[in-house]
């Protein structure tokens, strides 16, 4: 499976290299000579994101924003917030007794990305969210415009409505309420603590001293909206599929999914392993160098590197690397779900709070097991299963293998109760 120099040439006639295997794919992620390369298709919402800058620029922009995301937020955002908004949100769904599951996980993630994005929610209300997730849907669509199998141009037009609609309902208010509040904070009048934590309030604290424009805040914002909630919400489902085949195979396992929660953390991150939220990560060369496996590169070629390969290699997750097996042994040192939250200069924002940071317990720190786990932990608890009567359907508005509607049935069935995941 390692690495082996591939160079060949794009339609374009562009020089296209592919990275393979973990090791070259780890060095590739790393290395500063090579330029992120898969969101230009929708610069009406990516240009000058965060996950699109490079160079001094990406660094100074990642450690502003970066210091929201200490492990110690991670950790509050699990134990005081989102135990609230999972209830919340799953209230509703246990009264209809069903649920289609990437709607579900991107609705009870909506709330982390705002709050995390710094947009404010004054009503509170269900039509509300339902605006946000509209929004937020349509980012994602921006964000992800590589893979889409739909008319690009079409998105493109749909994605730059939704960010004026987002402005005018929800990023302007959000803005004036923080701009109060720090100019309040510059007079002396409140002490700096006092400020809310989140990114919007960053970008304005930082505007002059990063350059930053209204237009560069509001596309900023409305990428972090999407990055909280797309990726988790496809991983959700990925997993709940894994876990309804693997229940079906090891009957023996279906009280433990419930009860072990180190388990359900180690089968999330088996899920994470195998579903990368793309199976590919794309670079552009800036100088002539050599590849980790001694691909020449000229500056402009394109570098593929292939997560997939990375995350299915034998030697380092075991012959059977392609299956669903959270009981695997992996190697010393290697993430359980290997490159799936990038690693280096783009390496993820949230990977603690959706994957968790390991069960390792003692008295006064309980395991960390990130949103991921908490969500299946709470479906499993109150018997999701798959709906025998609307099977899942896979999403055909994009190249990524991904399931755009998932039926589940929720809550104790009325009679006899059925097998479901977890019996
Ligand atoms: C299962 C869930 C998630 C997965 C699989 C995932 C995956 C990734 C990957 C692979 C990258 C790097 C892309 C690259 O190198 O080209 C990334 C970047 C990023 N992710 Fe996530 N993500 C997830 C959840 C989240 C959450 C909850 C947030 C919270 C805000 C988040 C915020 C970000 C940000 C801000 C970046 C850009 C970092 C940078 O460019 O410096 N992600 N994510």
């Amino acid at each position: 499976m390692c690495g082996r120099p591939i160079r060949f040439y794009s339609d374009s006639m562009k020089a296209l290299a592919k990275v393979t295997g973990y090791q070259h794919a780890h060095a590739a992620l790393c290395d500063r000579r090579l330029v992120q390369s898969m969101y230009g298709e929708c610069d009406v919402l990516m240009e000058r994101v965060l996950l699109t800058l490079h160079g001094e620029s990406h660094t100074c922009r990642r450690a502003i924003e970066w210091k929201l995301f200490r492990r110690d937020f991670a950790r509050y955002y699990e134990r005081e917030v989102y135990p609230a908004t999972l209830a919340q949100t799953l209230g509703s769904y246990l009264d209809q007794g069903r649920l289609d599951l990437p709607e579900f996980g991107f609705r009870v993630n909506i709330n982390l990305s705002a709050d995390i994005a710094g947009i404010d929610r004054p009503e509170g209300s269900e039509s509300e969210t339902d605006m946000l997730v509209a929004f937020t849907r349509k980012f994602s669509e921006g964000a992800t415009l590589f893979h889409s199998t739909r008319d690009k141009a079409v998105v493109r037009d749909e994605v730059a409505e939704a960010l004026a609609q987002f402005n005018a309902r929800f990023v302007a208010p959000s803005k004036r309420r923080r701009e109060a509040i720090l100019e309040q904070i510059s007079r002396g009048d409140l002490p700096e603590e006092q400020a809310p934590r989140d990114i919007l309030t960053v970008l304005l604290a930082n505007r002059d001293d990063q350059d930053l424009n209204d237009d560069m805040i509001l596309r900023e914002v409305a990428f972090f909206m999407q990055a909280g909630a797309h990726s988790s919400a496809n991983a959700l489902t990925h997993t709940f599929h894994e876990l309804a085949q693997w229940s079906e195979a090891h009957p023996e396992d279906r009280i433990r999914l419930k009860t072990d929660d180190g388990f359900l953390q180690r089968c999330v991150h088996e899920s994470l392993r195998l579903h990368p939220a793309s199976p590919v990560a794309w670079r552009e060369a800036s100088e002539s160098f050599s590849l980790p496996d001694g691909t020449p590169v000229a500056a402009g070629d394109s570098v593929l590197i292939d997560l997939m390969s990375a995350n299915l290699e034998t030697s380092l997750f075991g012959e059977d690397a392609a299956s669903f097996n959270p009981n695997r042994e992996v190697a010393n040192r290697i993430p359980t779900f290997g490159l799936t939250f990038g690693i280096g200069i783009h390496t993820c924002f949230g990977r603690d709070i959706a994957g968790g940071l390991g069960t390792a317990k003692t008295e006064d720190q309980p395991p960390h097991l990130g949103t991921l786990t908490n969500l299946l932990k709470s479906l499993l608890r109150h018997d999701a299963r798959p709906d025998p009567a609307r099977p899942p359907v896979a999403d055909t508005a994009t190249e990524r293998p991904n399931w755009g509607s998932y039926p589940l049935l929720i809550g104790a069935p009325p009679l006899a109760k059925t097998a479901g995941v977890t019996g």
